[in-house]
């Protein structure tokens, strides 16, 4: 397919639903305010920016207690201070998600704080186009984007953190349509890296996460989100192209992190295998392609698990 059909089926098929066009045609209304916040404890990650951001402002302002998660303490400093005539409040809490040491430390600080969280919004999600590496020596997307967030979620659960009827979005990407269900671009090396597939690797596996947990520990409810095309500095950076044409119609932070407090609010029935996206399940395939799993839910939990047991060790 030239690259020009392949441009045409793209922005043909999703430019209107995913833009701020299609916030508005789904009729939502103004975004992020939603009865049932108040007296909420909300831990928000990526807190510092871009939909995170707007996550953890919205909740604050509707009386939600926000525990934001972000790495560089001036800008926690700087949404804390934006909070500061909010009905609720937020308590910045550094933590660089990219390690797994300092994930454990997260979850150590909440277990000793005594916190009883409502839920957790793994929002933080990264699109590398060049190989990385943390200082613990792992592929930094995968860390980032799924390892750690599952290390800190399965250590706020077994630490006793979470209330029982908690809720877990998990903020994926339309980007997952890319892949399918696999293993070979969970975690590359640096030759032949391809951050795209990685990207839609993890997005597609926070599926399986959100699935495994709401099987494994009901009341509590697990949802994987696409927040639409919103403008941050994330899409600004990693695909300036993108960014490039769409900016007049990206939806705004508020109308991305719309979903996650409305989920949180509502709590509706989880749906096996669903992308929420504008407060409604949906198909996690637009592409026959992608609908055979090449690695099970099985091989990819699998994977997780050792892999934050092994940082355990190390941590
Ligand atoms: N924007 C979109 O159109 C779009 C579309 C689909 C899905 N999403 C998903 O939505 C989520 C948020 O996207 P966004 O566009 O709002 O991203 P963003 O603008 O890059 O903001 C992400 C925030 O996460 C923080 N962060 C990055 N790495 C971190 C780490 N290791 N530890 C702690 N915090 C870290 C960043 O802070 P620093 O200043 O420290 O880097 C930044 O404040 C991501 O999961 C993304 O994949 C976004």
């Amino acid at each position: 397919m030239s690259d020009l059909v392949k441009f045409i089926n793209f922005y043909g098929r999703f430019l209107v639903p995913f833009s701020a066009i299609g916030y508005r045609l789904h009729g939502l209304g103004k975004a992020g305010q939603h009865d049932g916040l108040a007296g909420k404890t909300i831990l928000v990650t990526g807190a510092t920016g871009g939909i995170g951001r707007a996550v953890a402002l919205l909740a604050a302002e509707q009386g939600a207690r926000v525990i934001a998660v972000g790495r560089k303490v001036d800008t926690l400093a700087a949404l804390a201070a934006e909070a500061g005539t909010a009905r609720g409040e937020i308590l910045a809490t550094r933590c660089d998600l990219g390690l797994a040491g300092e994930t454990r430390t997260l979850v150590r600080h909440m277990q000793e704080g005594g916190h009883r969280i409502d839920a957790i919004v793994n929002n933080v999600g990264i699109l590398n186009h060049a190989y990385a590496e943390t200082a613990e020596g792992v592929d930094t997307m995968y860390a980032v984007n799924i390892l750690n967030p599952y290390i800190m979620t399965e250590g706020l659960m077994e630490a006793g953190c979470l209330a029982d009827d908690a809720v877990i979005v998990n903020m994926a990407s339309g980007g997952l349509y890319n892949a399918p269900q696999n293993l070979t671009f969970m975690e590359q090396a640096a030759d032949g890296y391809n951050g795209f597939a990685a990207y839609a690797t993890h997005k597609r596996a926070q599926i399986v996460l959100s699935d495994h947990w709401s099987a494994e520990r009901p009341p509590l409810r697990a949802y994987t989100m696409h927040p639409g095309w919103v403008e941050t500095e994330g899409v600004r950076q990693s695909l300036p192209r993108f960014y490039k044409v769409l900016r007049s119609v990206l939806r705004t932070p508020a109308q991305g992190a719309d979903t996650a407090l409305w989920l949180i609010a509502e709590r509706p029935e989880p749906e096996a295998g669903a992308l929420w996206f504008d407060r409604k399940p949906r198909s996690a395939h637009a592409y026959k392609r992608t609908r055979t799993p090449l690695a099970s839910d099985a091989d990819i939990l699998d994977k997780l698990k050792q892999d934050a047991n092994a940082r355990k060790e190390t941590a």
